[in-house]
């Protein structure tokens, strides 16, 4: 459906949110029909499907006309975010509706993040629940300022103005800290319409405003427009030799042809020459106006860019604090890294730190060494590069990001920054006179890691001790790193829960990396259990400075050789997160090599080894 001509006071762009079954369909539902708002056809098929699955006997079950997706229907339940649209004399309005269900705390946010108001529900019955009180701190995270409370099921109270005052007051109390703006308690019942579109006379207590009205009048101030001018660039618009131009929508503030720009990431300043909108040139473009911009001078501009005001430009940083929402069921493990679209740019990204996370029932400060689904932290994070962004309270499009996770493509957290962090914008990297290839001469060798990964007792270790002194014996220059002997020292203070192994990891890469900066060729041996890090270590490095070696032991031979004794413990139960028995270990998908530590001898798997590193030195991989 067409929004048609926009109404006097625009477009207001709607979130619903709760728990599931406070009513939520029902009562958009009632706000559609009410307001007239649903054709008679529509009706008649509602009508139909009421019949046919509806939990309201001869009545039209307005849920139905929300739920669009049969299958949602079939199951009772809202599954994803569904966007309706409808113009009343005063108002056209957007409405998301978001599921209840704790796993769709992703759709929640989705809808959140580009709505003004929300509406968020409460059956009477029940009060607040952690759900609700999730739903607020998301809607204050992703910057809605204007929330309705919606007591509805008032009718399943019996109107009772003190169950209504008593929600409404826990809320308050709740929400207090939330920075929202206004804050409208009303009394529902999306069922028979009470307070919807027409006040009602079962709720004589009851002064406020009815919803519908109080949507069509809130005063919503558009933050962005009034701020500095931020245009991501989305794409080089560059047909012909004769055209240059940056294509975006205008995050913030607003530009005209004159006017000088800033490329934000290097600095390097424009003037703004030509503005082309859907009908041509424009002498100017506005905040939330999709353009092409074209400038004075041929400067070097990609997409991800940002351009901005030259007067007041964007934070250039690769750390910075932020609110993190997770919603992936694999939880988020510090040092481990993310896919990060921030704006137009895609980079790398991991949690350098979790400083706290938020407690839903009382927004306290737990402490917190990972963050499993649904859960908010307050996290330090650094970037593999130096990208523009504003904090999220001065401009929602440009403090805004995501994480993905490189393996599965999720989308597995949002977050908002707070603030950069300088740490690392005031060090520079030194460069030195003698470098890697210098160092690398000096030895006559090629440096490079060889990484052993498998599990405890596969062999890795026999392996690389053999490997190593082939190597030496050669005149080869080498050092080994072995998680046991590591782990007495740099890594003293690391277990063996999953994020400890993932900052293990880590650590051992940049340790492996100024090795082979150094020159060596380094052997490491780690249980290594997980493909991310793995892959993190890999991506440290050239593509022909590193070699992956999977010692695929079967586990029944590990326990059977059991070196340290410590599979006997851990089946006994008294060593918890042992790889294999209660910890996973999660197989190389390429790896350079893999043996068979079942099938040969440790001098026959040391041989194969030695005779790849050779066959890389004469043939290396592209880098
Ligand atoms: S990793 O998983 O973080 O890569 P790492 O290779 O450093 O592990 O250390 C593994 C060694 O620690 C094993 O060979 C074993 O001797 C010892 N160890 C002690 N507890 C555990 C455990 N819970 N899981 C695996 N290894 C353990």
């Amino acid at each position: 459906m067409s929004i048609g001509a926009p109404p006097a006071r625009g477009l207001l762009r709607v979130l619903t949110c709760g728990s599931v079954d406070d009513g939520k369909s029902t009562l958009i539902g009632r706000l559609l029909h009410d307001s007239q708002m649903i054709m008679d056809d529509t009706l008649a098929a509602v009508a139909r499907d009421s019949r046919k699955h509806g939990t309201v006997g001869e009545e039209v079950d307005l849920a139905l006309l929300v739920d669009g997706l049969e299958a949602e229907r079939q199951q009772g339940i809202t599954i994803d975010v569904a966007y309706r649209f409808f113009t009343t004399s005063r108002r056209s309005f957007i409405v998301a509706d978001c599921p209840g269900h704790e796993q769709y705390t992703r759709n929640m946010a989705t809808g959140a993040s580009n709505s003004e108001l929300a509406i968020i529900l409460v059956d009477a019955r029940k009060g607040l629940l952690t759900q609700t009180r999730r739903h607020a701190v998301i809607c204050s995270l992703l910057g809605i300022r204007h929330v309705v409370l919606a007591v509805n099921k008032i009718d399943l109270v019996g109107f009772d103005q003190q169950v209504f005052d008593r929600i409404v007051g826990e809320f308050a109390s709740f929400a207090s800290s939330l920075g929202f703006q206004g804050l409208v308690p009303i009394p529902t019942s999306g069922r028979f319409g009470d307070n919807v579109t027409e006040f009602s006379g079962n709720t004589p207590w009851y002064r406020g405003t009815t919803l519908l009205r109080h949507l069509e009048t809130a005063t919503i101030d558009q933050e962005t427009a009034s701020g500095p001018f931020r245009f991501p660039v989305q794409w080089v618009n560059r047909p012909d030799q004769d055209f240059r131009g940056f294509s975006g929508t205008v995050a913030g503030g607003s530009i005209a042809v004159g006017e000088d720009v800033v490329v934000a990431a290097s600095g390097i300043l424009s003037q703004v020459v030509r503005i082309l909108g859907p009908a041509g040139d424009q002498p100017s473009a506005g905040s939330g106006e999709a353009v092409t911009l074209c400038l004075a001078d041929e400067v070097d501009v990609a997409r991800g860019d940002v351009l901005a005001g030259a007067a007041d430009r964007p934070t250039v940083a690769d750390q910075f604090a932020a609110h993190l929402l997770w919603m992936d069921e694999e939880p988020m493990l510090p040092g481990r890294q993310y896919m990060i679209r921030l704006g137009h740019s895609w980079t790398t990204a991991s949690v350098t730190a979790i400083k706290h996370r938020v407690d839903l029932a009382d927004l306290g400060q737990q402490s917190a060494t990972r963050l499993t689904m649904n859960e908010i932290g307050v996290c330090n994070l650094a970037m593999a590069q130096r990208l523009p962004f504003d904090a999220y309270a001065q401009n929602r499009l440009m403090g805004a990001f995501i994480l993905v996770d490189r393996f599965s493509n999720r989308t597995a957290g949002c977050g908002m920054i707070a603030f950069p962090l300088r740490r690392a914008t005031n060090v520079h990297q030194e460069h030195f006179l003698v470098d890697k290839p210098a160092r690398a001469a000096a030895l006559a060798q090629k440096p490079m890691v060889l990484w052993f990964t498998g599990l405890s007792g596969s062999g890795k270790s026999t392996v690389a001790k053999l490997v190593e002194q082939a190597l030496h014996q050669a005149g080869r220059h080498t050092y080994s790193l072995d998680g046991d002997n590591l782990r007495h020292g740099l890594n003293r203070d690391l277990g063996f829960t999953d994020q400890d192994r993932v900052e293990n990891i880590r650590r051992v890469g940049e340790v492996s990396r100024l090795f082979v900066d150094a020159g060596l060729m380094v052997l490491c041996s780690f249980i290594s259990p997980f493909r991310a890090e793995r892959q993190m270590v890999r991506e440290m490095l050239g593509a022909d400075e590193f070699i992956e070696v999977f010692m695929d032991t079967p586990i029944e031979e590990c326990i059977r050789r059991d070196p340290k004794g410590l599979y006997a413990r851990a089946l006994r139960g008294e060593i918890t997160n042992f790889t294999g028995v209660d910890s996973p270990y999660e197989a190389p998908e390429k790896p350079d090599l893999v043996l068979d530590g079942f099938a040969s001898s440790p001098q026959d798997q040391a041989s194969q080894v030695l005779a790849l590193i050779e066959r890389r030195l004469a043939d290396p991989p592209a880098r």
